[in-house]
């Protein structure tokens, strides 16, 4: 059985004073969930985190990464540099990234690789945007992005990664994918795995949804037969709504 992952992704939100008082608050409700629960935060945030999280069933990741190791690429940060202060996950291609930053294909397959020698774990984002979903081609869409973001990967690696299936129309714009929609989608991109790396892998890979979860619909969408949890932006913000989220099955 694969277990529920579910990320927080605190986008550019969060001063440190603001991500310490975030952290007591949310540590004591979510310490018995039996899901991952993962705090994705900005870089100025990170160290902060990590100290704070030490101890607890909470893991931090960051929202982006460099792919080179090192060298003259002024304000990046690399996967060396994350992991180097204990940093376990990374969000990778999310659609605002791909939109405003010029993010490609190729860059987030190099991000991914660069993760994985690194030893980090890689959210990676995939998703339509509305025209693409209205022209019926979604599936066409969301497959290539995995393909792409996967190539050149291990059998290993690619068990090691988390997809998250964003859907570009449904990001803080409060408008969910239907909890089946949204399952068909991600049985799409599974079946897209199992085609290149074979039924134990697309069996066990983690593809979490993300795209105005709240706890209001967080239950509906996490016990579908595919979704394997989610990638929450703005209700992530709320320690207790986003604890409400993780404890969604209790
Ligand atoms: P949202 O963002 O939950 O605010 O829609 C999700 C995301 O962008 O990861």
């Amino acid at each position: 059985m694969r277990k529920k992952v579910i990320a927080g992704n605190w986008k550019m939100n969060m001063l440190p004073n603001e991500a310490i008082d975030y952290i007591q608050e949310f540590t004591p409700l979510v310490k018995d969930t039996n899901n991952e629960v993962i705090l994705c935060v900005p870089y100025i945030d990170l160290f902060y985190a990590l100290l704070n999280t030490q101890g607890t069933n909470i893991k931090v990741g960051a929202q982006n990464v460099h792919f080179e190791e090192k060298g003259a690429y002024t304000g990046e940060v690399s996967a060396k540099m994350l992991k180097s202060i204990g940093v376990e996950y990374v969000i990778i291609g999310h659609s605002e990234r791909r939109q405003y930053y010029n993010e490609t294909d190729e860059s987030v397959n190099k991000k991914v690789k660069a993760a994985f020698e690194n030893d980090l774990k890689p959210i990676v984002c995939v998703g339509e945007s509305l025209e693409e979903r209205e022209e019926g081609k979604t599936v066409e869409k969301i497959t290539k992005q995995t393909r792409l973001a996967l190539e050149g990967l291990s059998n290993s690696q690619v068990k090691n990664t988390i997809i998250a299936y964003e859907p570009i129309w449904a990001i803080g714009t409060g408008k969910t994918a239907t909890s089946e929609d949204a399952n068909n989608s991600i049985k799409e991109i599974r079946k897209e795995i199992e085609k290149i790396y074979g039924k134990e892998v697309a069996d066990e890979v983690i593809i979490q949804y993300g795209g105005s979860v709240k706890s209001s619909n967080a239950k509906e969408l996490f016990e579908t037969s595919d979704i394997d949890g989610g990638l929450v932006g703005g209700a992530s913000l709320k320690p207790d709504e986003f604890a409400k989220i993780v404890n969604y099955d209790k």
